[in-house]
């Protein structure tokens, strides 16, 4: 069976704003526009179409929880309201401020292969400049030959950084951690156990995700009052990735190894990153 998108609640009258009872957290670049998109198909969810950021935003927090209850989709009692900020992540006071409004929250963190994703990054930042730096220019320091940890990107792949300051307020079984990269090949899989993890009712059909080879990824079947058709995420996902210098992608690999270590000693499990 394919589903609908669930656009339904809009037009209840029984719907209404409630603050949300989990938040996709980051990692940005990790596959986390997908995860929501997919999440999307669920009839028993609710979510935010657009990046809240109220908690990474003095502005918007200042405005208080009421100004953030505004911001989330209408849904109906018995669904889950779910709001994605990637940036909640590696923003410092982030944690601790969550945690006041709902220290029981479920979150998700997608997390990725940590060269792809700071590849995926850099690609994100020369798409929206002209005469952007080569990949190997940003995240080698041309005076030392060492990786570049001034180029922010560079950082927001060493997760255990992070993740360690997400512990301090949540434990770890409030926490679910999503394979971005098994979400690529695999996505049927990654969101079973979203919905596993968020207590929800199995039905994000396999038959809804169909691989298109243009794109190179997996799209939406959909059948909704629009017809049936093929839904892929916007052209600023699945970027083509430049071909990089495989000393500079040696050097990046070890870099990361032992941030990785650290990271899969937090969360009780090894991904296949070396
Ligand atoms: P690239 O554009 O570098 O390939 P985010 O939504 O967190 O910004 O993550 C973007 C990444 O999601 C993309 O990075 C892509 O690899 C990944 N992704 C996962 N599933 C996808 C899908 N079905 N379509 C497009 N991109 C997908």
């Amino acid at each position: 069976p394919v589903l609908l998108y669930n656009q339904i609640t809009t037009h209840s009258p029984l719907a209404r704003q409630v603050l949300p009872h989990c938040i996709i957290i980051g990692v940005r670049k990790a596959g986390t526009r997908a995860v929501l998109q997919y999440l999307q198909l669920h009839p028993d969810v609710a979510v935010a179409g657009y990046e809240v950021h109220f908690f990474d935003d003095n502005v918007n927090y200042s405005q208080g929880l009421n100004f953030y209850q505004r911001q989330m989709p209408y849904s109906l009692k018995h669904q889950l309201t779910i709001e994605k900020t990637p940036a909640y992540f590696h923003t410092l006071k982030v944690p601790e401020r969550i945690a006041k409004m709902n220290s029981s929250i479920k979150l998700i963190v997608v997390v990725r292969e940590p060269v792809q994703r700071l590849i995926s990054s850099y690609v994100q930042l020369a798409a929206k400049r002209d005469h952007f730096p080569t990949f190997e220019e940003k995240v080698i320091d041309s005076d030392t030959d060492e990786v570049n940890e001034n180029f922010k990107p560079v950082k927001r792949s060493l997760y255990y950084i992070f993740m360690n300051r997400w512990l301090k307020h949540f434990r770890l079984d409030q926490i679910h951690v999503v394979d971005g990269d098994l979400l690529i090949r695999k996505p049927f899989q990654e969101m079973f156990r979203v919905e596993t993890f968020l207590g929800l009712e199995h039905k994000i059909s396999k038959d809804t995700f169909t691989f298109n080879r243009t794109k190179g990824f997996f799209c939406l079947k959909l059948d909704d009052e629009l017809g049936k058709r093929t839904k892929c995420l916007s052209k600023s996902k699945g970027r083509r990735h430049p071909e990089v210098d495989p000393n500079v992608l040696r050097q990046l690999r070890d870099y990361y190894r032992s941030a990785n270590d650290l990271f899969f000693q937090q969360v009780h499990r090894r991904f296949r990153w070396s």
